[in-house]
């Protein structure tokens, strides 16, 4: 079997894959390829609270229950994406904060009671919670969220207490990206994860996102491994949690070669840790991916391992090679 799941179990490492529901429901060929490569899944939208509490108080677990139970099936564990983050809050939520009907003390129990309710409702079904999600600027300052506005820093380390009280055998993880690189940004999370733990904050690993972008550059394998390690010091696991090496487009043969060697770079980082717990792309084929929506300026694509027709791009054999 040389499925990336199969390569990466003689690790003890999981590979996982950010999962669509739409595709999921619609697309059979998306839906096996999920079955056979991957040991681990993520919810690439329907844990989002706008999702889970469209309306206050109300929650609509059932997109999300689809995907653990899928996850059941096919003996994959569940990463839990995200139970507190800046971007789709419901409209509700932003503008009761925006027109002042919901209170900083309103926003605490709302936030307190969400965390409750999500992960209770998930509890012993997942196996990491990104907690917390990009509550870091790039220039390293705590992002000016309604989080940080209302409830101040330590609203962090109370989503971390409340999650592990509703669910106390997830591991609970900060996640972000850019922060796989040296700089600002990165020596503010190592100092925040650390400052967590000494509080005694019930806190467990680090995500690091891992979209990479050709047109940045790529570091060496090493480099990358030195950084992981500047978190795994701090008595913390890792995982990649959505990896994806964007290209301006169009492709061609010599920037599927140099994305090769992200994805490769990327998994050889996690080999040389052993606290590195499981390498998850954002999306495996090139026929449902985010980049294409997202970053425009110039147009970007072609970010994943296998292309529209779930033919294996050089970043496949990559990845496979290093496993
Ligand atoms: C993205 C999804 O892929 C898109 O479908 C959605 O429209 C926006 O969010 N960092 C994260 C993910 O933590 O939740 C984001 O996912 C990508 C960036």
């Amino acid at each position: 079997d040389q499925s990336l799941r199969a390569l990466g179990n003689r690790h003890d490492l999981r590979i996982g894959t950010a999962v669509d529901m739409a595709a999921l429901a619609s697309d059979t060929t998306y839906r096996e390829r999920i079955a056979k490569e991957f040991s681990t899944v993520t919810p690439e939208n329907v844990m989002k609270w706008e999702t889970i509490e469209p309306s206050p108080g109300s929650f609509d677990f059932s997109a999300a229950d689809q995907l653990v139970n899928f996850a059941r099936q096919n003996g994959q564990q569940v990463r839990g994406h995200t139970l507190l983050w800046h971007n789709q809050l419901p409209t509700w939520l932003t503008d009761g904060v925006a027109n002042g009907s919901i209170t900083a003390d309103r926003l605490r129990t709302i936030l307190r009671d969400h965390i409750f309710a999500e992960a209770g409702h998930f509890r012993g079904k997942i196996w990491q919670w990104d907690v917390v999600n990009e509550a870091i600027n790039d220039d390293g300052t705590m992002r000016d969220t309604i989080w940080l506005q209302k409830l101040g820093p330590g609203y962090i380390a109370d989503a971390f207490r409340w999650a592990h009280q509703a669910d106390p055998h997830a591991l609970l993880f900060y996640n972000d990206y850019n922060i796989e690189f040296t700089g600002a940004k990165h020596d503010t999370a190592v100092a925040l994860v650390k400052s967590l733990k000494a509080q005694g904050v019930p806190i467990h690993g680090v995500g690091l996102q891992g979209h990479l972008g050709l047109q940045y550059g790529l570091p060496d394998a090493p480099t990358l491994a030195a950084n992981l390690k500047h978190f795994t010091d701090t008595g913390l696991a890792v995982a990649w949690t959505e990896v994806d090496v964007r290209m301006p487009l169009p492709n061609d043969v010599y920037k599927s070669q140099a994305q090769a060697q992200g994805y490769s770079i990327v998994a050889q980082a996690c080999l040389l840790n052993p606290r590195c717990l499981s390498l998850t792309v954002w999306g495996y084929t090139d026929k449902y991916s985010w980049i294409p929506g997202w970053f425009t300026d110039p147009p970007q694509g072609a970010a994943n391992l296998l292309d529209e027709n779930y033919q294996a791009k050089p970043a496949y054999q990559a990845m496979r090679t290093v496993l």
